[in-house]
């Protein structure tokens, strides 16, 4: 189903709150969100997908739902520090709901957009599958088994987690995606049923060739009239078409056929122009089915010599890795949170998203579609050699072609989409079955999709890569060896190429060793010379960085320098739950992210801002309270301007210019306690000026909402930052204060945070410690209209309060 429709609809499902569902209207398709009043148990338990099981006892709760997240960091859990050091487990789900009796003649599906992981179904005690995958998406056909008017349906769940570990990062368990219901008549568009493509485009012209499945589930053969009309943006059709077939009782066909646009508006990143074909199915003159998918035109071409261009227009790939989960909030997955994290990405300059290492939630893809990110989407991480004891390998052999198919019918008609990566730094790249397992999976990916480039992302850089050597790959994609990419295009020629994961800098948001320009690789050996800080903190001044990796600036450095590179995709964007990196107790939460756990920005944020976007960027670092220290090394990221003047305390440290490649400016300063400023000039004149003072004792609080009002959707988030500051407004940059959280009726704490990667502290509770003078509450609101007013406290400071508007 495409989520353009399921949004129409889950504002409708939302607004009549209902657990019992109303007829397709009019014999129309519907879609309703599935989400809520579940009820859940953790553990196992006998006969819970028996519809007469007593579920009175279990927690009543909505989806989407992580208990990993819940729950408390333990250095003996079994997922271990890598997984993020929180239990998994077993869990069951239940939902009980009446289907009015003018449904009886329809068509009805679940569909799951992910649980991980193991799930099994029952409607009504009948058994309908089982997907290992916690990261596919699918559906079950459930009519036969349901019941009409006042007989109650029941549908279980039961998630199993329970072996572990089964993943190098966390996971979260449970429905931690949307679930849907649809109803639609017996004759309709089938799952995923729509196939679109654009392969030829023009300023002039475009052709947009569709492929359309219609499914009968009737118990005769239909003649069906299927009509496509092709809309733009603002709903005007641009192109239609009329097709008669017959469909046999129980089966499906396809239809095909071919439009001409013209004048088309393309997808771009810059101008995400979006079209939506809606597809009309009538069977015997009634019985409509309205199905509608979002769609772009668009072109684009990864050259060997000058990388990747898009419309025709070079464009470098400037891209982040990212995990699903979503720091505090788990892997629940949640709109808002993931349009946040693409608002700040954006704002970065990012224009790509790798999906890494799975399947990601399509909401995921859709905001892409709409804000305008190239997306590598990925399907595994494991073929059939394990990473850890209990992961895909299991499963490889039985599921493999099906989770990816699912995943190329799922997303295929996303513009967004230019890459299909097929795996992760899978060991086959090394092994005799690499070659036959890469040509299978081209193969399938081929049968459904033949218009993008497909890769997987290399770790062996060298010539005896078997990945690379089976001549299956359309790109060669590699995976850090910074070192070695100057001359890379010599080691594969002939294919265009493309930094499918660099970087791995490891940064604690505000902490900072000097001296600055001293690069460390931590071994990753705890007692090895030179391993990571006692204290498990790694220096924000981009000076960090995995053994295998290279800093943001060095990695960048390379990129940017060779037209032939199409980009790079920097490991992370975010930082994530699990691979610590080093693995060492407490820490349990990853380094490498750009922005922090909490969505906090790390300075390094903001030399990629100066690089990648055409902003006027200013930012100075470290914090100016040093007390006890005699020299300072100060850095500044800037752009659009010739260069920038450092004071301290009034009196010049001197001007600085970028020189050759470099990437920021510094000084050594004396320490001094009082005023640093940077004043960035062009042609003589002030462009931006940026100052930080030593701060005193905390001393109150300041709440900054990213967003003041709110949907009532039940859903919608504030993202509250809080700082700690002293009395005259300065960050104080070591603030550790303990912070409470109030909130009135209206709204709930989803998740707080600080980013640190050794904390401790719950994430589903109402206190954060500040962390380097900062920490995050996530508001959620209810689903009814009002003000929220967060207020929040500690010890000897001034309280604060924000308040949210409902709406
Ligand atoms: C890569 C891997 C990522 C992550 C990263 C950490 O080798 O593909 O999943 O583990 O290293 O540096």
């Amino acid at each position: 189903m495409t989520t353009l429709l399921k949004r129409c609809i889950l504002a409708a499902d939302l607004l009549l709150g209902m657990n019992s569902l109303h007829a397709a209207d009019g014999g129309h398709r519907g879609t309703v969100l599935f989400d809520r009043d579940w009820k859940f148990h953790l553990g196992n338990e006998n006969n819970a997908q028996d519809p007469a099981y007593n579920d009175a006892g279990w927690r009543k709760l909505d989806l989407p739902h992580d208990w990993s997240i819940e729950g408390a960091f333990s250095k003996d859990a079994p997922a271990t520090t890598g997984g993020g050091a929180l239990p998994g487990g077993i869990g069951w789900y239940r939902k009980t709901f009446t289907l009015p009796a003018a449904d009886q003649d329809k068509s009805i599906a679940i569909d799951f957009d992910g649980v991980y992981m193991n799930s099994e179904v029952w409607i009504n005690g009948h058994y309908l599958g089982k997907r290992p995958y916690g990261y596919s998406s699918f559906e079950y056909l459930i009519t036969p088994y349901l019941h009409y008017g006042a007989t109650p349906n029941v549908m279980a769940v039961k998630v199993n987690n329970d072996q572990q570990p089964n993943s190098r990062w966390y996971s979260g368990s449970g429905i931690y995606r949307h679930v849907w219901l649809t109803i639609a008549p017996k004759v309709h568009v089938g799952h995923w049923g729509t196939h679109i493509a654009t392969p030829e485009v023009s300023t002039q012209q475009a052709t947009v060739v569709m492929h359309t499945i219609l499914r009968n589930e009737d118990e005769q053969a239909k003649t069906v009239s299927l009509t496509t009309t092709l809309l733009d943006e603002s709903n005007k059709p641009v192109a239609a078409k009329t097709q008669q077939q017959q469909v046999p009782a129980g089966d499906s066909i396809t239809v095909s056929t071919t439009f001409t646009v013209k004048a088309p508006r393309l997808w771009s990143v810059d101008r995400p122009y979006r079209y939506t074909a809606q597809s009309v199915v009538t069977a015997a003159g009634q019985n409509a089915d309205t199905y509608k998918t979002p769609f772009g035109i668009r072109y684009f071409k990864f050259d060997v010599n000058k990388g990747f261009s898009l419309n025709g227009k070079p464009l470098k790939i400037l891209g982040v890795c990212n995990h699903h989960d979503l720091g505090s909030l788990g892997a629940a997955v949640n709109d808002r949170a993931l349009q946040r994290q693409l608002e700040l990405l954006k704002d970065m300059g990012c224009n790509a998203i790798r999906t890494s290492h799975n399947p990601p939630a399509p909401e995921l893809l859709d905001l892409c579609d709409k804000m305008g990110f190239i997306v590598m989407d990925e399907s595994f991480d494991i073929w059939k050699h394990a990473k850890t004891t209990y992961d895909y390998h299991l499963y490889w052999d039985e599921w493999h072609a099906r989770d990816l198919q699912d995943m190329l019918r799922r997303d295929r008609n996303h513009p967004s989409i230019i890459i299909w990566s097929v795996g992760n730094e899978v060991w086959e790249q090394g092994e005799d079955n690499g070659p036959g397992i890469i040509r299978e999976l081209r193969a399938l990916v081929r049968a459904m999709d033949t218009t993008r480039p497909i890769s997987t992302a290399n770790n062996g850089v060298d010539k005896g890569n078997k990945l690379i050597n089976s001549g299956a790959l359309d790109l060669t994609g590699t995976n850090y060896h910074e070192s070695m990419l100057d001359t890379i295009q010599q080691m594969f020629p002939g294919k265009p190429y493309i930094g499918t994961e660099n970087t791995s800098a490891l940064e604690t948001r505000g902490f900072y060793d000097m001296p600055a320009d001293s690069i460390r690789r931590w071994p990753l050996d705890k007692g090895a010379p030179g391993h990571m800080n006692e204290d498990l903190t790694c220096s924000a001044y981009d000076n960090v960085s995995a053994p295998w990796g290279a800093t943001h600036e060095e990695a960048w450095k390379i990129i940017k320098r060779h037209d032939y590179m199409s980009g790079m995709f920097v490991w992370t964007g975010f930082d994530y739950l699990g691979e610590p990196t080093p693995y060492d107790w407490p820490a349990h939460s990853s380094y490498f992210g750009i922005i922090d756990l909490a969505g906090i920005p790390k300075d390094v944020y903001y030399m990629y801002q100066s690089e990648w976007t055409n902003k006027t960027v200013l930012h100075l670092l470290p914090h100016w309270n040093w007390a006890g220290r005699d020299s300072v090394d100060v850095w500044a990221y800037y752009s659009n301007a010739d260069a920038v003047e450092l004071y301290v305390n009034g009196h010049s440290a001197g001007v600085r210019s970028k020189k050759g490649d470099e990437l920021h400016v510094s000084w050594k300063v004396a320490y001094q306690p009082g005023e640093l400023k940077a004043v960035s000039r062009k042609d003589g004149k002030v462009v931006r000026t940026e100052v930080i003072r030593t701060a005193g004792a905390p001393a109150k609080l300041v709440l900054v909402a990213d967003r003041n009002k709110l949907q009532a959707s039940g859903t919608d988030l504030s993202f509250v930052t809080v700082r700690v500051e002293d009395k005259d407004g300065n960050l104080v940059p070591d603030a550790d204060n303990l912070v409470h959280f109030s909130l009135t009726n209206n709204g709930f704490l989803a998740g707080v945070d600080n980013g640190n990667p050794v904390s401790l502290e719950p994430f589903k509770t109402s206190e954060r410690k500040a962390f380097h003078g900062k920490c995050m509450a996530i508001v959620q609101a209810r689903p009814q209209a009002g003000k929220i007013v967060l207020t929040a406290t500690a010890e000897g400071m001034a309280p604060a309060s924000v308040s949210l508007e409902v709406r």
